[in-house]
């Protein structure tokens, strides 16, 4: 049993800790009693997560004298809708949660966004706890408070800053994922290397596969440095007024990609982010502000963990230019109609680009294959 690991995130009065480790689904109850006054809490879980854990959930509550009510949602990105967001709502209405009780959000970030969602919005914000169960939610979705539902028009479009009280990251929990989900969350570990980690990159380019395997130990780790990464910025930058965007790198090409492949399973949301931060790694060297070689370097890395790095690994049929285009021109971060990119200089330098001229965009996807 590797050690558990502590990350503080250094919020003032809203600070919290994250620990990594394993077994900590079987000690929940004990890791979590100080948090609740009246020995409850509200599960908020998805089908699959909850059949393969929900009992030993459960149980481990049970130990502690911690009582559970719990609603379990279908799995999937649709989740996180208005519709399923009235349904939590209700739910919390007719179990008679008050003010001081709190959520369980256990599931990936599907569950994580949608549940702080609900209990920053259920009698005007209630706590919450995260356990994530997926390596993408315990590198960074359950970190950092950002919390939303998608609407038809676009993906995340409603949410609200909400952080949790406590974040409990099982890395045993990973071994009942699929090794495609794994690779998807190995994304975003990456993304911490190469926006802002140079020698934690390097360290991943050779434990990467030890992470992919599964390692409990290389696991812990990987979490923990991305955890601690993803802490440091967020205490300084909690409201993205700044550095927080660079958490970003690689999102404004990749939601463009989820955007037209349907938000679907065609497409997750961590394969995404890696051919978008391969993408943005070229067009940096195309704008002269990277080297070629560091950007090779990056998407080595990025395909060696079987994610893909090009449009055509994506979708054998080309992707259209201008619509991939104007996906980037809603992107949250847009200001004034212009695109603003998370951009590099370096492996481990990454930098906010604003007013990105559109016809240098336009190029570049067209040089990718976009028609
Ligand atoms: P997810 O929650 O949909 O989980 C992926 C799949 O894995 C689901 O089918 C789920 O049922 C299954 N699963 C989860 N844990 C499992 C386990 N331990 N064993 C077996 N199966 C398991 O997806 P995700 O990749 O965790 O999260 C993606 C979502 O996170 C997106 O909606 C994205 O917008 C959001 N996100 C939010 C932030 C943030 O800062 N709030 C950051 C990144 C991503
Ligand atoms: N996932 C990006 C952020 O939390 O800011």
């Amino acid at each position: 049993m590797t050690k558990t690991l502590s990350v503080p995130v250094g919020l003032g009065e809203r600070a919290y800790e994250v620990r990594i480790g394993q077994g900590l689904l079987d000690q929940a109850g004990a890791a979590l009693i100080d948090l609740l006054p009246r020995k409850r809490v509200f599960i908020i879980s998805d089908e699959t997560v909850y059949g393969l854990h929900g009992a030993r959930l459960e149980r481990a509550l049970a130990q502690a004298g911690v009582t559970c009510s719990r609603l379990v949602l279908p799995p999937g990105e649709e989740t996180k809708s208005f519709a399923e967001l009235e349904r939590v709502i209700d739910a919390l209405l007719a179990h008679g949660l008050e003010r001081s009780d709190l959520i369980l959000a256990f599931g990936g970030g599907v569950i994580g966004d949608l549940a702080g969602f609900a209990a920053a919005i259920y009698k005007r914000g209630i706590g919450f706890i995260q356990m994530p169960t997926t390596l993408l939610a315990q590198v960074d979705s359950s970190v950092g408070g950002k919390t939303a539902i998608d609407t038809p028009r676009g993906k995340n479009m409603v949410g609200a800053f909400h952080q949790p009280r406590r974040v409990l990251a099982d890395v045993d929990l990973l071994a009942t994922l699929s090794s495609r989900e794994l690779r998807a969350g190995f994304a975003e570990v990456l993304k911490y290397g190469l926006l802002g980690d140079r020698a934690f990159f390097a360290a991943l380019e050779n434990r990467g596969a030890d992470v992919l395997a599964g390692d409990p130990e290389a696991l812990s780790w990987a979490v923990a440095k991305s955890v601690a990464m993803k802490a440091d910025i967020v205490a300084e930058d909690e409201f993205e007024t700044g550095r927080r965007a660079l958490l970003n790198l690689g999102h404004t090409f990749g939601h463009a990609l989820e955007a037209e492949t349907g938000f679907g399973g065609a497409l997750l949301h961590g394969e995404g982010v890696g051919a978008g931060m391969a993408l943005a790694f070229r067009f940096s060297a195309q704008l002269g502000l990277c080297s070629g070689e560091e950007a090779a370097r990056a998407v080595a890395a990025i395909a060696a963990a079987g994610l893909p790095t090009r449009l055509t690994e994506v979708r054998p049929l080309a992707f259209s230019a201008d619509a991939l285009l104007h996906h980037m021109a809603l992107d949250k971060k847009a200001e004034a109609g212009g695109v603003t990119l998370i951009l590099a200089k370096a492996i481990g330098e990454a930098v906010i680009v604003k007013n990105v001229a559109k016809t240098d965009l336009l190029t570049f996807l067209k040089q990718e294959g976009a028609v």
